[in-house]
């Protein structure tokens, strides 16, 4: 396996470049608008550099070389072992795409999707080729994020399965195995759950949008980049998770009764929520902030890798 497709040149696309590139794959990138490519170089340069500083032994210049940006979907095709999609999250666009994929691609090229939420059996009916699609989703920036979900449908063969995890494992990934297909997947119903928790909590009036982020910041968050809820309740009692069960299950017992109301995702309430973030941080420095972002998650990255916990 030497080259991998890359559908798409956005945020997501980009950083699958940076990630295919760097661990040793040619890549072959389509995306119909081609304005995405005026900055793409400039992007993926960032993502390297910023990959590179985890890990010092990647070359990236000779990561850049092994790209190929700007080829059309028919080239792209007859030259890759293994396509990642990562187009708009639109189901029709999704269909579309992964119909004419499996019409150009010849029958052994692996194609994963990177959608957040849909499962690759909605996407991929009446295909042909089902049995070589599946969902292959990442958290935002993959390059610095190594957690990929690979979620199989009912009809994608074991083959599909190993290769996916072999290109995955060889990109460096943390694989999370979906035994079954959801909407959302793993990832995405946990933050789900999240989110769905502080919407009702913020429109309700129990705090503000700052204060629930703070309890996460600062509170939870801080646990949870080096363990997962089940990990962390088996700490939080002298005898492990039986333990911590047997006490406090029950507060969760009561509280899930009234965490059923389907929160206020409604115009309204962003444009409450807009006006409170914008007051704490102005548009023009969403973008720093993301940069700051990157740079938080790079540091951490370190003290995990430096800590044998990654
Ligand atoms: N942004 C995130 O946080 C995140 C995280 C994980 C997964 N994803 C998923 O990754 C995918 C891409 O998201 P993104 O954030 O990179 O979006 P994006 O808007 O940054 O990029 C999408 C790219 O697809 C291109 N495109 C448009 N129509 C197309 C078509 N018909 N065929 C091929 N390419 C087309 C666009 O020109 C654009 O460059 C989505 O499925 C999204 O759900 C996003």
């Amino acid at each position: 396996m030497k080259n991998i497709g890359v559908i798409g040149g956005g945020l997501i696309g980009a950083s699958w470049a940076a990630i295919f590139s760097k661990s040793g794959f040619n890549v072959f990138v389509y995306d119909p608008f081609p304005d995405v490519f005026d900055t793409y170089k400039s992007r993926v340069t960032s993502f390297l550099e910023e990959l590179k500083s985890i890990d010092e032994t990647i070359n990236v210049e000779e990561s850049l070389n092994r790209i190929r940006e700007n080829v059309t979907v028919e080239d792209l095709c007859s030259n890759v072992e293994f396509i990642q999609e990562s187009a708009p999250e639109i189901l029709s666009v999704k269909q579309e795409l992964f119909a004419k994929l499996d019409n150009l691609a010849p029958e052994e090229v692996v194609i994963g999707s990177s959608s957040s939420a849909m499962p690759i059996s909605s996407i991929t009916q009446n295909l042909k080729g089902q049995h070589r699609c599946i969902i292959t989703h990442p958290a935002n920036p993959p390059h610095l994020i190594p957690c990929v979900e690979i979620c199989p449908g009912e009809n994608t063969s074991k083959k599909t399965i190993e290769k996916t995890k072999e290109i995955f494992t060889a990109s460096g990934a943390s694989i999370v195995n979906v035994k079954k297909e959801i909407d959302g997947f793993i990832l995405n119903r946990l933050q789900g759950a999240l989110l769905n928790e502080a919407m009702r909590l913020y429109s309700d009036g129990y705090a503000s949008s700052d204060e629930i982020d703070a309890t996460i910041r600062d509170g939870l968050g801080l646990r949870w980049a080096f363990m997962g809820p089940f990990e962390t309740i088996d700490l939080n009692a002298p005898g492990g998770i039986k333990d911590y069960i047997s006490r406090y299950g029950p507060i969760f017992v009561e509280m899930a009764k009234n965490q059923t109301k389907i929160p206020d995702w409604s115009e309204e309430a962003g444009e409450k929520l807009e006006l409170e973030r914008r007051k704490i941080l102005g548009h023009d420095e969403l973008e720093g902030r993301a940069k700051k972002r990157n740079q938080l998650l790079k540091s951490l990255r370190k003290v995990k890798i430096d800590n044998g916990e990654a």
